[in-house]
């Protein structure tokens, strides 16, 4: 059985006659952060796709600390934060009750929250700076405060595999140094971060690793060299 927390063999992805991915091998390791980088359309939130077990036409091996993805789901082992999430301004739940959602993983929705359960929620709420707003609905929050309420549901999910899908997307300045404090202490507890991003800035401050995409691995090393122009250059056409 792998060590690697995400192992992924020979991936390949097509949505109809558009290849997505081709030939994706990697290994992340336990207590570690990677940055997923490529140009819009690149593929990242179709691996993404892949590695929660929500592609069925995906070809190629996956193991999530050992296990398939709908087992590791299962499990409570994985936590997703989606690049949109689709919320009606008018559905009546608060920010909290958002977070909280993450508690009940696969327990169901009736199970009453305990005490434990509420100052993890209080605990994730602050991290991400959304203690002030906790009683709105969510339908009330901007864009980028809703994205900080998505990734403290996938940090209180205790998950040892997080998978966040442009966690800083619409997210200010100030909220993006919160979130990658919390995610690099996430890692320091040996969990293991894949953490798709535009924000090229931020990667030396998050990232162990860097993965550059662009339907196929270009690179996966050290982030300095990721950042390099010549890489840039493969990944995006032009150095951005
Ligand atoms: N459900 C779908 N049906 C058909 N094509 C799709 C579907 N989802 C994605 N694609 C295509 O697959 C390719 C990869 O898309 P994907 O969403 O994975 O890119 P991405 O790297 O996440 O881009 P972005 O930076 O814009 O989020 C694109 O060409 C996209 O148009
Ligand atoms: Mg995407």
């Amino acid at each position: 059985m792998s060590a690697a927390a995400i192992h992924v063999r020979d991936l390949h992805v097509a949505y109809g006659s558009v290849i997505a991915l081709s030939g994706v091998t990697l290994d992340l390791a336990p207590g570690s952060v990677t940055g997923l980088v490529g140009m819009n359309g690149s593929g990242k939130s179709t691996l993404f796709s892949a590695l929660i077990g929500m592609l069925p036409g995906a070809r190629g091996e996956i193991r999530l600390l050992g296990k398939d993805p709908a087992a590791a789901r299962t499990a409570g082992l994985v936590a997703f934060v989606p690049q949109t999430e689709v919320i009606d301004r008018d559905f009546p739940i608060s920010v909290r009750e958002v977070v909280m959602l993450g508690r009940f993983g696969h327990l169901g929705f009736t199970r009453r929250p305990r005490a434990t359960d509420r100052a993890a929620v209080a605990a994730a709420l602050e991290r991400v700076g959304l203690t002030e707003l906790a009683d709105r609905p969510i339908g009330a929050l901007s864009g980028g405060q809703r994205k900080r309420a998505f990734v403290a549901r996938g940090i209180v999910q205790d998950a040892r595999v997080l998978l966040l899908d442009e966690p800083f997307g619409g997210v200010d300045a100030v909220s993006q140094t919160l979130i990658t404090g919390v995610l690099r202490e996430l890692r320091d507890e040996g969990r293991s971060l894949l953490v798709a991003t535009h924000d090229l800035a931020g990667i030396p401050d998050l990232c162990d690793e860097v993965i550059l995409l662009n339907k196929r691995i270009l690179f996966h090393g050290d982030p300095a060299t990721a950042l390099r122009p010549e890489n840039l250059a493969l990944t995006f056409g032009v150095a951005p």
